[in-house]
């Protein structure tokens, strides 16, 4: 063979080689155009129960399309972030982030943003034709001086009152309460029958419970106008509001602080408590229990809170200084596609963030949870990053933690009106 002959031949074989690879690519279906190489580490705080699960979906897909990355899952275990975000933040203070992490969107997520800790990510958005999917609300919560900061997963909502239809229908509750009397009423039932009228869990989940009874008292106006500046928490309806949480507090189980949020929803499909208010991932976690909706488990909303929706979204970022940006940039383009969303969240038991989910996918709860965030009033939730930064939240875990102990109304109501003037 001669070196011209020789050279032709190299360049057809390349030729050839480039369109074998471009076809294998279309008819994948997944319009992908590269694969990663090299470790991508996630950070988040999904180890749990419904959870994990969720993540593992993404996961698969992410191995099966970029054979050549190893992925490392750097969760770290703690419902609601509680340990994750302090080793975050010593991890980024070291200047050492994972490639990409969870962040709440919202003011959790503008921590990082003001930190200088995130890369704005508009083009990656002009790339992956995000913005058009994703709904405006959220857009929103997620741009920051006209920049993007993060892709959207999910969201879910805050004010499920999940209940056991099995202890209800033993305590003679014939109907799910709706209004803040009916609430009461339904409670007194379940423990005169000496039942747990409500299980709650570790600190936090008390703090959801306080925010949902926040909002069911002074409604979603004037809950949204508390987390604005120079809001008025020493008004009337933040006093009612916190006398109605240590009413209900009377009627949790006494082992509280030992459960995380798994143990507390599990004691409601296992029919020894009659409720429990907890995020819809406990939709997840019923569902890898094998558990069925309306026959194991119903739902309703937070009594007093019918029309609004409490959401919160996981959403991912970019680090500044990420070890393998590629390999992140690719995660967040699939966490942003609607295979991606449509295996996560039927699991993880949220709503997907993009408007273009396949409801079919999705189960009875999920499906009316898609309804109602259409046609509800929207309000962010306090305990999973929408409406307070990391360190108002803080100050709030302090006081509540005083609270829990002593019960003292004024006292928190008091150190409620300082968090929110030093935020
Ligand atoms: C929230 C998070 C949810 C879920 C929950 C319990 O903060 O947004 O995805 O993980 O904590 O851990």
């Amino acid at each position: 063979m001669n070196r011209t002959y020789g050279r032709r031949w190299a360049l057809v074989s390349a030729l050839l080689a480039l369109t074998v690879l471009v076809a294998t690519t279309a008819t994948a279906g997944t319009a992908r155009t590269t694969a990663a190489t090299g470790t991508l580490e996630v950070f988040s705080w999904w180890t749990g129960g419904g959870e994990a699960a969720g993540l593992n979906k993404v996961i698969a897909i992410w191995k099966a399309e970029n054979p050549e990355s190893k992925f490392e899952n750097a969760a770290v275990a703690g419902g609601a972030g509680t340990n994750a975000k302090a080793v975050l933040a010593q991890r980024l203070a070291a200047k050492d982030p994972p490639d990409s992490f969870q962040g709440h969107a919202g003011a959790e997520l503008q921590d990082y943003i003001k930190a200088g800790q995130l890369e704005p990510i508009d083009a990656l958005y002009r790339q992956f034709g995000l913005a058009k999917v994703l709904p405006k609300q959220l857009l929103s919560q997620i741009t920051y001086k006209g920049h993007l900061y993060s892709v959207p997963v999910n969201i879910h909502r805050a004010n499920v009152l999940w209940y056991s239809p099995v202890v209800l229908k033993n305590a003679g509750v014939t109907k799910v309460p709706a209004t803040w009397p009916q609430f009461m009423s339904a409670l007194q039932k379940v423990k005169a029958k000496g039942l747990i009228p409500l299980a709650v869990g570790e600190q936090w989940t008390q703090k959801h419970l306080f925010e949902t009874v926040l909002l069911a008292t002074v409604g979603p106006a004037r809950y949204t106008a508390l987390w604005k500046k120079g809001a008025n928490w020493k008004n009337p309806g933040v006093t009612l509001a916190i006398n109605r949480f240590k009413t209900v507090l009377t009627y949790t189980n006494s082992d509280a602080a030992s459960l995380t949020w798994q143990d507390a929803s599990k004691l409601v499909v296992n029919h020894q408590a009659a409720f429990n208010i907890m995020g819809d991932w406990a939709n997840g976690y019923f569902t890898e229990l094998k558990k069925k909706p309306k026959i194991d488990y119903g739902w309703g909303t937070v009594p007093g809170t019918g029309k609004t929706y409490q959401w919160l979204s996981d959403s991912f970022t970019l680090p500044k200084g990420a070890h393998n940006r590629p390999a992140a940039i690719e995660w967040l383009k699939l966490l942003g596609s609607k295979r991606a969303q449509d295996a996560f969240n039927p699991v993880k038991g949220s709503i997907p963030a993009r408007k273009d989910a396949d409801p079919k996918l999705y189960n009875e709860y999920l499906q009316s949870a898609l309804q109602s965030w259409k046609t509800h009033t929207l309000v962010g939730s306090l305990t999973h990053g929408v409406v307070a930064n990391n360190k108002w939240n803080s100050e709030i875990d302090g006081a509540l933690g005083l609270f829990l102990q002593d019960k003292n109304v004024a006292k928190f109501q008091q150190k409620l009106v300082s968090a929110a003037g030093n935020a």
